[in-house]
């Protein structure tokens, strides 16, 4: 007789359902809590300075001065810095030893090789696999799939090199960039 009366009074499925959702929801709303800090822990920190652009450096990360960078080299070469997120950059000196608006990256679009200048050439030849660009790193031989990557270049009144991302067209190619 009491057991029966027990079971009667016992929850029905659908209700410890109903508890299993609320206890198990509180259970993983606090471990999502514990994890969210552990997760943006591991996520680099931002370098900052998003949209001001990025000074040029050398290889000691120093800023460049441009006045020397282009009295110390010849018209039409073309120098490797550090640019934006720390990729090789080439600022170009134009034929009156002044610096052009705009630098390459000299990522190679084929597998990711560092690109050099031969000025003898007047090219970028990549030493991995022969892609060749042109003096304003337009593709002209594969097997790289596209041109270098453009950014803009500007000397400030300190005479720092400072770069910032290339969104407009690309004069080489008269399409929309494909590194955006
Ligand atoms: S990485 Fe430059 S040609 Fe392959």
């Amino acid at each position: 007789m009491a057991q029966a009366s027990d079971s009667a009074n016992a929850p029905n499925m659908g209700r410890r359902q109903f508890m299993n959702v609320m206890a198990f929801g509180t259970v993983t709303g606090v471990a999502l809590g514990a994890l969210y800090p552990v997760v943006r822990y591991f996520i680099p920190p931002s370098a900052g300075g998003e949209g001001e652009g990025v000074v040029a450096k050398d290889k000691l990360g120093k800023p460049i001065d441009a006045g020397n960078v282009a009295a110390e080299h010849d018209p039409g070469d073309r120098v490797l810095t550090q640019g934006i997120d720390g990729d090789p950059t080439y600022v170009m000196i134009t034929e009156d030893e002044s610096i052009a608006s705009y630098g390459l990256n000299a990522v190679c679009t084929h597998l990711g090789c560092i690109v050099p200048w031969d000025g003898s050439q007047n090219k970028f030849v990549c030493p991995c696999h022969g892609s060749q660009y042109d003096a304003t790193g337009k593709v002209v031989r594969g097997p790289a799939p596209k041109s270098l990557a453009l950014v803009n270049t500007e000397v400030t009144e300190g005479n720092q090199i400072v770069y910032t991302p290339w969104e407009e067209t690309d004069f080489r190619t008269g399409q929309a960039p494909w590194w955006t």
